[in-house]
């Protein structure tokens, strides 16, 4: 059932299996725009009432927490944190996220802080740090999966714990959900994706005829970039989704830092007019196959589902035997974040078995169908960059106008 958006585990009307059961104790790490969405989701859903199948015992952020067995009050809490930027309450003190998981040793930690773009800290360590106190995680911080997931993943397989992960990549689309529940033995060829909803919303605008400050000025009023706006035009963050994608479904895991990547910058402009005139458009978008992932600027036809206005994120997944897959949605946001949170947390509790751990160890899910081994991938086959044809075109090469336009974005 859902409740206020919640989507609680069967059984009574208040959630748990049992009313007498005792609520899973959560502790709540980072308390930015997704964990308040979060805490404010489940104070909707009732979170403190008897019955409710989880107890936020504890929040930590940068500088300190709150801690409070038998249950924080999240309204106050997210109240107190918007008004003065910091959490308050009788219990608060200084201390790090991972001395208080020690401490508190929650059933379920759930890690909303932040992570380096290089190191996948803090947030690699909060999570190592649960896993090894024995607590099952949900999380939607990204570093993790896109710079240390080997890591993460033998933490995993050591404490025989679950992690959730599927925010990190689509927002409130399933996509990883779907490469690794329905698709192993379908066998996955490659992932296209559009996944920064930003980008595509600035190059859409780009695309209309506006400038890119003026797009990017848009899009910083509506709420939609980061603080800096070069993590997300710059292909960074579509950089770490490519690789998470890849790591889902493919081994051995490869980080980040190896998928090539183009941004979005003032020479773009003309591109995305030029494109227009022509009844295309620019999107930046992911190719991922075994062994290699890139992002890369390529022209699509403005009729097709990749020219989705942004910040939609959109996926094209191609199979062996099961065809083609088009997914598109809301691929970001605190509160489609938070919406997927939800489902993650409530997924522990109706599931044992490997589709309720996925995507935890998604390989070893998917080798009795897939037999690694003895499938070699195919060689990458490399996104067609409007960039690299400029610059064939800059050299007297094929002008853009030119290109092979069905074969880039197929099976529209
Ligand atoms: N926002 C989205 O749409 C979205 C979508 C998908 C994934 N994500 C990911 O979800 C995570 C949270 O995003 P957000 O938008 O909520 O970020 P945010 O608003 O910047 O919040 C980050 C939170 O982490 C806390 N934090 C930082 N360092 C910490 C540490 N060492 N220990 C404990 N807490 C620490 C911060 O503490 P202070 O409050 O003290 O600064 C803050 O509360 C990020 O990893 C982000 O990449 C976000």
């Amino acid at each position: 059932m859902v409740k206020d958006g919640i989507p609680l585990p069967p059984g009574s009307a208040a959630g748990p299996a049992s009313p007498n059961a005792s609520p899973h104790r959560v502790l709540l790490v980072g308390f930015g725009h997704v964990g308040r969405a979060l805490a404010r989701s489940l104070h909707e859903a009732g979170h403190g009432r008897p019955g409710f199948p989880w107890d936020v015992v504890a929040v930590v952020d940068s500088r300190g927490a709150v801690l409070e067995e038998g249950g924080l009050d999240l309204e106050e809490l997210v109240l107190a944190k918007e008004r003065t930027g910091r959490l308050q309450g009788p219990t608060y003190r200084r201390c790090r996220a991972s001395e208080l998981i020690a401490q508190v040793a929650p059933d379920v930690v759930v890690e909303v802080s932040v992570s380096d773009p290089h190191t996948g800290e803090p947030g690699t360590s909060h999570i190592l740090r649960a896993l090894a106190e024995g607590a099952d995680v949900v999380t939607s911080n990204k570093g993790p999966f896109a710079l240390r997931y080997r890591e993460v993943q033998e933490a995993v397989a050591r404490s025989g714990r679950r992690i959730r992960y599927g925010t990190t990549v689509g927002g409130i689309v399933p996509i990883l959900e779907t490469l690794v529940e329905r698709l192993p033995a379908a066998r996955v060829q490659e992932v296209e994706a559009v996944l920064n909803g930003t980008t595509q919303f600035v190059l859409s605008r780009l695309s209309a005829g506006e400038s890119l400050q003026s797009a990017v000025a848009v899009a910083q009023a509506r709420g939609l970039t980061e603080p800096n706006p070069s993590w997300d035009l710059g292909g960074h963050d579509a950089a770490l989704k490519a690789a998470i994608l890849h790591n889902a479904l493919f081994s051995p895991p490869i980080t980040a830092d190896e998928v090539p990547r183009e941004g979005v910058d003032a020479g773009v402009e003309a591109l995305a007019q030029e494109a227009r005139a022509q009844g295309r458009t620019i999107v930046l978008q992911a190719h991922v196959r075994a062994g290699h992932a890139e992002v890369a600027l390529v022209e699509v036809p403005l009729s097709s589902p990749w020219a989705a206005p942004g910040p939609l994120n959109v996926f094209q997944v191609t199979t062996e035997r099961a065809g083609t897959l088009l997914l598109q949605g809301p691929g970001a946001g605190a509160e489609v974040t938070a919406t997927g949170l939800a489902a993650d947390l409530a997924s522990l509790e109706t599931s044992s078995g490997p589709c309720g751990s996925v995507p935890s160890h998604p390989n070893a899910f998917a080798d009795p169908w897939t037999a690694r081994a003895s499938w070699p991938p195919a060689p990458p086959a490399r996104a067609t960059s409007v960039l690299g044809r400029q610059r064939r075109k800059i050299r007297g090469g094929a002008p853009l106008s030119t290109a092979r336009a069905a074969e880039e974005v197929r099976a529209w």
